[in-house]
């Protein structure tokens, strides 16, 4: 539990992950792959099939995990000389990317003729495989089988996914992008603390249009939000987000709802909200929009010119006022003052939760400090990256919705 008034320490235990590479074009996937795990904190120890050894270079990989690249079974450099059992018993889960169909068709059979399908055979941990092969090879019934016989195994089939591929045809087989698979990886380690809970998330700022070319916008980048969303999905949540114009990758097997304006949000909300259990409002939603708006370009006169601004609704006040409500968190982000305004935005909004931070420390930024308001008090979280608070928060909302449930 996050207990009152003290600065949390959130030490994430180390994650280690024994990433398997095998023969195939999409090993070159790998090096960007091995890039985005470490930078989400994970320890990754390459592992390569001498196949593997041919597609990419294990200069590469030790360069980016910083660690020997094991490719043999009795390799001199491992104490017991039991690399396989070594290895199993440090690491917290096997990733296979890329998954050939010839070593698919060895983990289906408990083949172990080398370093990587010996080590697989003897893990007490969870495995994971990326295939990646030519369609053909890929819908070959054998195949399919093997698959069919990983997955009542427990094993982890992440994608593929279908496109170009590198024998010329298109079709089912292409190992998934680098991003696509470590946001799963991440999401495979997160406790699955919101499972079977349905997420509205709103995000980025809003558009308000002045006339053809011109309109009223604010800093935000969306990045906040998204990071929620994706924590939320990792934590087994159901999501729909719904994001104002921002440049961000959609989260994986998230629910996007595009939208410009807070009239747009407002209806996109309304229209999502039916079956939301928590509505995370992180969008920095426009508070005015012009009174009238032109559809042609205003021509520059030289004369001062007024414009009038309608106040937009309250998206996050309308949904905590429901006589239903969804367990309501809002966002602020305040320039002075931030403790006395946040808790009196929490009030005056009749919210469970407010996250409030600095707009000068937090817009655009991949890091930010957070300060969480409740019933309880207040809680610090220093400064972290976004991806790191949001899933400090999703923790937090998953505590306080939890109690906020009526016993059974
Ligand atoms: O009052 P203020 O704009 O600072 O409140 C911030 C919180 O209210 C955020 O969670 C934001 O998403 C939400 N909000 C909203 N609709 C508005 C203005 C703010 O949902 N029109």
């Amino acid at each position: 539990m996050i207990s009152r008034d003290r600065t949390e320490t959130f030490l994430p235990q180390p994650r280690c992950l024994v990433l398997g590479l095998t023969g195939g074009v999409a090993a070159y996937k790998t090096a960007e792959l091995v890039r985005l795990l470490m930078q989400d904190g994970l320890e990754v120890q390459a592992v390569m099939t001498s196949a593997a050894c041919r597609f990419v270079g294990v200069a590469t990989l030790q360069a980016l995990t910083g660690k020997p690249v094991l490719t043999e079974l009795w390799d001199p450099g491992v104490p017991t000389g039991m690399a396989h059992i070594d290895l199993s018993r440090n690491a917290n889960a096997i990733l296979i990317a890329p998954a050939s169909a010839d070593f698919i068709a060895k983990l289906a059979h408990g083949v172990a003729d080398d370093l990587l399908s010996t080590l697989c055979l003897a893990r007490d941990c969870p495995l994971l495989v990326a295939p990646a092969m030519n369609r053909q090879m890929w819908e070959n019934a054998a195949t399919q089988r093997n698959l069919d016989m990983l997955r009542s195994d427990g094993v982890t089939v992440l994608g593929p996914g279908s496109g170009a591929q590198a024998c010329g045809e298109t079709g089912m087989g292409r190992m998934l992008e680098a991003h696509e698979l470590a946001e799963m990886v991440s999401s495979f380690f997160q406790p699955k603390v919101l499972r079977g809970k349905r997420m509205l998330v709103t995000a980025g700022p809003t558009y308000e249009a002045i006339d053809a070319v011109r309109g009223i916008t604010n800093l935000s980048s969306g990045k906040m939000g998204y990071a929620v969303a994706r924590a939320a999905r990792e934590a087994g949540a159901d999501v729909i987000l719904v994001s104002g114009p921002v440049c961000l990758p959609a989260p994986a097997t998230v629910r996007v709802v595009r939208v410009i304006s807070a009239e747009d949000m407002f209806a996109a909300v309304q229209k999502e909200m039916g079956h939301a259990d928590i509505f995370v409002s992180v969008a920095a939603v426009a508070d005015y929009r012009a009174k009238s708006t032109s559809k042609q370009k205003t021509k520059k006169t030289g004369h001062e010119i007024t414009l009038e601004l309608a106040p937009n609704p309250d998206i996050l006040e309308y949904a905590a006022g429901l006589p239903l409500p969804p367990f309501c968190v809002g966002f602020a982000a305040e320039t002075e003052d931030l403790e006395e305004n946040a808790e009196a935005k929490r009030r005056k909004k009749k919210l469970p939760l407010l996250a409030a931070n600095l707009a000068q420390d937090a817009i655009g930024s991949d890091e930010c400090a957070l300060t969480l308001f409740d019933e309880a008090g207040r809680h610090h979280l220093p400064k972290a990256p976004k991806s790191e608070q949001a899933r400090r928060l999703i923790d937090h909302i998953a505590l306080l919705y939890d109690r906020s449930l009526p016993p059974p």
